[in-house]
């Protein structure tokens, strides 16, 4: 098992704005919790080159890079220092990727990002890592057909860290942020219906949905009201524009902006995320070899729910799945095994550099030597018979 720190549980929130602004006033070091096996210091990453910046602070140019997060508790869940293939399929900028590049010089990665920016981004890593890295644009819910399109299948670790990353939110133009003025976009692919258009072309009904469900918030009605009230005078476009919107109509939690749970509804929507998410753990199971390792980061109990529920299940731990994850029958044997009897959570010392961990959760399975079942479910979450 892994040295487990239980996640605290009920009443994550998604607020990376907050905690990105707070990272560079709480400065920057990393902690130091020695694991239980791997021996992977976080200190140690930046200062050998795996990290290059010092977690938490501004770079040469001002700006706080991306921190990534449980990064040496994710390199001890892939079992990385022994060696192997990977797919990160969150590549962002590249923070897992050099960790497992820097853990061991045999391994291999194959990252992918469906943001094209991202992508382009790792360029550089992908000269220093010399043959070692191949970036793929594309879906973490097509993982294992990107695995065996770059013929890296099968895995011997898949990692994923949902979410939006520090660039993405940086940049005003990309829409995502309510800190800053911006289109109304949140495309994470640059292409597809935006979140304008949904704010402004969705039914009130149909939007209230979409902000309780995937934002859990209680003042869901009143803000779908408001939006299409609003409307009937012209499109909302900007970020500005929807956040003083709901801002008359939530209060919201001390430090937390009042838009946070109706941005993130939206994001999630706009980019399916949670189909995604649904699609890739079943995606991960069939090209997973015996022995592999699933590690996954949430930000929000929406998607650890997702998460928790397929580990739990295909694991055989509950005897029935959920509404995302199929039920396997009871003749087919568990897929994978537990690694962390519940979710690892950041230490005090990553919390104080870096605050956007304070809701991460890692879960982590192994992958066992039973077949992926032949039941899938589809993006919107409806199982189908027959798999791929
Ligand atoms: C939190 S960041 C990952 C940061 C990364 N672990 C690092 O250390 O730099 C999440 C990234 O995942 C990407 N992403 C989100 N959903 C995706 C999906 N369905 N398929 C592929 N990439 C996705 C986003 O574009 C973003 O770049």
């Amino acid at each position: 098992m892994l040295g487990i720190r239980p996640a605290t549980g009920a009443g994550q929130v998604a607020d990376y704005d907050t905690a990105r602004s707070s990272i560079a006033a709480a400065g920057g070091k990393a902690h130091e919790r020695t694991l239980t096996r791997g021996g992977v210091r976080p200190t140690a990453l930046w200062s050998h080159g795996v990290l290059s910046h010092v977690p938490g602070r501004p770079d040469a140019t001002g700006a706080v890079p991306h921190v990534p997060v449980l990064l040496a508790e994710v390199l001890e869940a892939l079992n990385a220092q022994s060696g192997g293939t990977f797919l990160d399929g969150t590549f962002g900028a590249g923070g897992y990727t050099r960790g497992i590049l820097g853990a061991n010089r045999q391994n291999r990665v194959v990252g992918v990002d469906r943001d094209p920016d991202a992508i382009a981004a790792g360029e550089t890593l992908v000269a220093w890592a010399r043959g070692r890295l191949q970036l793929c644009p594309g879906r973490f819910g097509d993982l294992d057909r990107i695995a065996e399109t770059c013929g890296a299948a099968p895995l011997d670790g898949v990692v994923l860290d949902i979410g939006v990353s520090s660039m993405q939110l940086d940049q005003a133009e990309r829409g995502f942020s309510f800190r800053t003025d911006g289109p109304l976009d949140m495309r994470m692919e640059r292409s597809g219906p935006s979140a304008a258009d949904l704010v402004n072309e969705t039914e009130e009904g149909a939007l209230a949905d979409i902000i309780y469900q995937y934002g859990e918030e209680r003042r869901s009605r009143a803000i779908a009201r408001a939006i299409v009230e609003r409307r009937r005078r012209g499109r909302i476009e900007t970020t500005g524009e929807l956040a003083d919107l709901v801002a008359k109509h939530v209060r919201g939690e001390p430090g937390v902006n009042p838009a946070t749970r109706t941005f993130q509804a939206l994001r999630i929507a706009v980019n399916d995320e949670l189909g995604q998410l649904t699609a890739a753990l079943e995606a991960a199971e069939r090209v997973l070899k015996p022995g592999a390792r699933l590690a996954i980061v949430t930000f929000h109990s929406l998607e650890d729910r997702i998460v928790k529920q397929f580990m739990q299940e295909r694991t055989r731990r509950v005897p029935r799945g959920s509404r995302h994850v199929p039920d396997l029958t009871h003749s087919e044997p568990a897929t994978f095994t537990a690694i962390t009897k519940g979710p690892i959570a950041a230490g005090a010392e990553e919390l104080a550099a870096n605050p956007r961990a304070r809701s991460a959760k890692l879960r982590v399975a192994e992958r066992t030597d039973s077949p992926a079942p032949t039941v899938s479910t589809d993006v919107s979450g409806k199982s189908r018979r027959g798999g791929r």
